[in-house]
């Protein structure tokens, strides 16, 4: 079969995307990544079909339906289409995701007609697809009937409810905010409404969080009002021990009411449903079906049977610290997790955290388990093997060692994300039909001055695997450098890439 000419637009000259050093002052061994620069660069096209915007949360924003989860690293609705064009993937094939998030891709293929299997450990993709999926179900004059009803309702001025919280959360919202919110939860929870409402109501909730409360979501890390009891109580022990007051701290201004953002998420949501029903035919979406499983795709793919996907379309967390778990304190508290479920959900994460731990006799019990013992060890000796993998953990040891990289979990965590992604592109080459095409989105890193190209890296690990490079799709516009390590080592472009290959 020959590969489906995708995206020949502009071409540009490859050598400014092209990565000459790859370890700052020539500080270490850099072999294996230039000669994997020279492997992959002739299947490297810089295209400007798709932008920062489409493979980022941005454009979602502005789509009904995919916009219904307030969910920044997700992308767009627009990549997702294109990438299904152009990976011929038609009308009752089945498409896969393993790191579903807001469930963007499975929602396109159903739009189209496809067939979705998705995983995610986060509870709130299942709310997301709870009410993405009922989108053509919804009765509009009912909901508007209940966005009255619940305009009409107060807090009683006696109630004494408290919001589910975790360490991180404590103190999150003003008093009144939090008793308004656990007796909004509660009239959801105990009302008769169907579940799709039910679903809907907690989305809208979902929603509304970081802005009734005291914090922001920044980066990798939630940043607090001045009013919090957190900032608060730091800046009565600085008073005490003779500090400055703290001068990181945000003033976030007045605070909305949950009543008012619900009424407000309601209406928008109200609003799309009228839209997409009137514009849209349910025939394809209703033709197509689902499945979503809440768990880690590195435990789940492994129990599900051989060649029966045709396309995967994904973006994994990327190799960059981002700890989900943390800048979504707030709503994983509100779905009711512990600070000990919270506390593994972070371990389950694809090692993308310092903190996170070695998977791996994880994953050996579990193949044992499966009866794939064989297969593990197949994948370990593909991750122990690669010189590419051996000579970025080798510099990142040598940086730390150099007091470059301050953080040990930094080394912890690359060697874990590739050899996650490992089994992971394993799994999906067996369960992909012959023929058929894997997109990753991802983005390259640098740590003390040592560039990672997580895009020929993937490539390398998933050929070593059995699949085909097709193409490395690497946008316009490069990543930037975070300002400490430009400042120390200077500026290199780091691709945003979209990596394809086929089985
Ligand atoms: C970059 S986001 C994907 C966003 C998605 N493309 C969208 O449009 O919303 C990565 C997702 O991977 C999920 N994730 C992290 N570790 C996982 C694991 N081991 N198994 C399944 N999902 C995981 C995170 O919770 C997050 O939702």
């Amino acid at each position: 079969m020959q590969d489906p000419k995708l995206f020949k637009d502009i071409f540009y000259d490859i050598s400014e995307w092209k990565v000459s050093s790859f370890s700052a002052d020539n500080f270490c061994s850099e072999r294996e990544r230039l000669r994997l620069e020279e492997e992959y660069i002739s299947i490297t096209e810089i295209t400007d079909k798709f932008t920062r915007q489409s493979v980022s949360y941005q454009l979602s924003k502005k789509d009904s339906l995919h916009r219904w989860l307030k969910y920044k690293e997700g992308f767009s609705a627009e990549l997702v289409s294109l990438l299904i064009d152009d990976l011929n993937i038609q009308k009752g094939d089945t498409i896969l995701d393993p790191f579903l998030g807001s469930g963007t891709t499975t929602l396109v293929g159903m739009l189209n007609g496809v067939n979705g299997i998705g995983f995610d450990i986060l509870p709130m993709t299942k709310v997301a697809l709870n009410v993405k999926n009922s989108v053509f179900l919804y009765d509009v004059a009912e909901l508007t009937q209940l966005r009255s009803l619940l305009e009409s309702i107060n807090v009683p001025s006696d109630y004494k409810g408290q919001a589910n919280y975790i360490s991180i959360t404590q103190g999150a919202y003003p008093t009144n905010t939090e008793k308004e919110l656990s007796y909004f939860s509660q009239w959801n929870k105990q009302s008769d409404n169907s579940e799709e409402i039910k679903s809907l109501i907690t989305l809208c909730i979902l929603n509304s969080l970081e802005r009734i409360s005291y914090s922001a979501k920044d980066g990798q890390y939630l940043r607090w009002d001045f009013r919090s009891e957190k900032v608060q109580e730091a800046e009565k022990r600085r008073k005490e021990q003779g500090k400055k007051p703290l001068s990181t701290t945000l003033d976030k201004g007045p605070l909305p009411s949950l009543k008012f953002l619900l009424l407000e998420e309601l209406s928008k949501v109200i609003a799309d449903i009228e839209l997409i029903q009137q514009s849209v035919d349910d025939s394809l979406f209703n033709s197509a079906k689902l499945t979503f499983i809440e768990g880690s795709a590195l435990f789940e793919l492994p129990k599900l049977e051989a060649d029966i996907i045709n396309g995967v379309i994904t973006s994994p967390p990327y190799c960059n610290r981002y700890d989900y778990t943390r800048t979504y304190a707030l709503e994983l508290a509100y779905l009711g997790k512990s600070e000990e479920d919270v506390k593994s959900l972070r371990q389950d994460l694809l090692s993308c955290t310092v903190e996170n731990k070695t998977k791996i006799e994880r994953l050996k019990d579990h193949y044992c388990a499966l009866n794939k013992l064989q297969e593990f060890n197949r994948i370990l000796n593909i991750i122990n093997s690669n010189k590419t993998l051996q000579e970025i953990n080798q510099a990142l040891i040598s940086r730390h060692i150099n007091g470059d990289i301050n953080n040990k979990g930094v080394l912890k965590m690359v060697d874990g994300y590739f050899s996650e992604l490992a089994f992971i592109y394993a799994e999906l080459y067996r369960i992909c039909k012959p023929g058929a095409y894997v997109a990753f989105v991802n983005d390259n890193v640098r740590y003390g001055g040592e560039v990672i190209p997580v895009d020929f890296l993937s490539t390398e690990l998933a050929e070593q695997i059995g699949f085909t490079p097709v193409k490395i799709y690497s946008l316009r516009q490069k990543k930037g450098n975070s300002s400490q390590q430009m400042k120390k080592f200077g500026r290199v472009p780091l691709r945003k890439s979209i990596t394809i290959w086929r089985k």
